[in-house]
């Protein structure tokens, strides 16, 4: 944010300070008890969150990355076996498979939801994979090693397309680990199942980050896994706490990743206000769909599947000359944002996975032409026709 800043990409000071006195009475509970490391608020935070899930089971950790890591470890994926998702995400969604020790497969998203396309997916399966007899299981033609397991990820709070590649990790018999670190409270209608069902609860297990920024944030580092699994969550709460069911006897090497009671007592406090801010930002996307509805040339804006009910993490849109539009905004003090310029695939972390510019188009295409418009539940009427107005003013000189 610049001095010139006038609408903010997202306002994260204003919900803290309307939840002040709740968030502060969170803190000398934990002072008052010295409650710090697990305990009743983390459980009560857990129950809470698969309530608002729909889960059964919740398990709190230190980030979405390690409720990824923690996730892939608990299924049972052992070092070299390949884990699939996609380029269109995050770099925490591959780096939590190459914790786990794993090696990352990545397919290209659909141009329409910015998500995993299904069936890219099934050429990857179909065609790069091969079943073995032997060892009974799908094996990567190029590195011989067998393919576990796929990770869509919902991207900007909209679910991935679920029933075609669970239809898929069926068929090939394997495990899928949402990642719903963008998704709290997003839901796909399944036709398979015959109804809508919340992000965090069709695949194996889910992961969601609480990083401040998002729908639903921590006040610092915080993430949760779901699941319907009772032993899933067994043993992802003995992976998040030295691999120890009982103190001082460790089954197993874990990791030092639980959650924190005072992040715990203030997501319980800002988990109550999260549907309403979900539905607020529902109705911003909406508004910014009716303001920009007449613009038919020089952008394209974010589509909501019929199979999708959004929680808009973000709203992004797509136009040719992204940089001069940010440019222009910025000039008129509107803050925006991009998420993400690079594909994973052509970045310099990956350069040894061997994929090069050209393999995903789908994801190069969107990197280049994405801008995040502010998205907030606290952005008013009139900032958001400013957005609308100053961005309509760059397109129509465009066009
Ligand atoms: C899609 C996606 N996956 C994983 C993560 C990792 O979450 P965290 O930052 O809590 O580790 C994030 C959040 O930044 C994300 O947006």
């Amino acid at each position: 944010m610049t001095s010139k800043t006038k609408i903010q990409f997202l306002d994260l000071v204003t919900p803290h300070q309307e939840l002040k006195a709740e968030l502060l009475a969170v803190v000398e509970k934990a002072l008052a008890t010295a409650g710090f490391i697990g305990g009743p608020m983390v459980e009560e935070f857990e129950e809470e969150f698969a309530r608002f899930c729909d889960a059964k089971f919740c398990v709190g950790v230190n980030s979405g990355t390690d409720a990824l890591r923690f996730a892939f470890m608990a299924a049972g994926v052992r070092p070299g076996e390949i884990i699939v998702t996609v380029p269109h995400t995050f770099i925490a969604t591959t780096e939590a498979i190459s914790q786990a020790g794993a090696q990352i497969a990545l397919v290209d998203v659909d141009e329409k939801t910015y998500t995993m396309d299904p069936v890219k997916l099934r050429a990857y399966l179909e065609d790069g994979c091969e079943f073995d007899k032997t060892r009974g299981k799908l094996i990567e033609k190029k590195r011989k090693q067998p393919v576990v397991a796929i990770v869509p990820v919902h991207l900007y709070g909209q679910t991935a397309d679920m029933d075609p590649i669970l239809e898929l990790a069926k068929r090939y018999d394997l495990i899928v680990i949402e990642d719903a670190c963008q998704a709290h409270g997003a839901e796909y209608f399944s036709k398979v199942d015959g109804g809508w069902k919340k992000a965090g609860t069709m695949g194996l297990a889910a992961a969601f980050s609480f990083y401040p920024g998002k729908n639903l944030g921590a006040c610092g580092e915080a993430g949760a896994i779901t699941t319907n699994d009772e032993a899933m969550a067994k043993r992802m709460r003995m992976i998040r706490d030295h691999g120890q069911a009982k103190k001082y006897y460790h089954d197993m090497e874990g990791y030092n990743g639980r959650l924190d009671a005072i992040q715990a007592g203030w997501l319980s406090v800002k988990l109550r206000h999260l549907p309403k801010w979900n539905e607020a930002r529902r109705a911003l996307a909406h508004r910014y769909h009716e303001l920009f509805g007449d613009v038919s040339e020089g952008m394209v804006l974010p589509r909501e599947a019929k199979w999708t009910k959004g929680v808009y993490h973000l709203y992004v849109v797509r136009v040719n000359d992204r940089e001069a539009l940010q440019a222009h905004l910025a000039e008129a003090g509107i803050a925006t944002g991009i998420h993400y310029p690079i594909p994973l695939h052509l970045q310099k972390a990956y350069e040894g996975l061997g994929y090069k510019k050209g393999d995903f188009p789908v994801t190069e295409r969107i990197a280049a032409e994405i801008v995040s418009l502010p998205m907030f539940p606290q952005l008013t009427r009139p900032q958001q026709e400013e957005v609308v107005s100053k961005t309509r003013e760059f397109i129509t000189a465009r066009v």
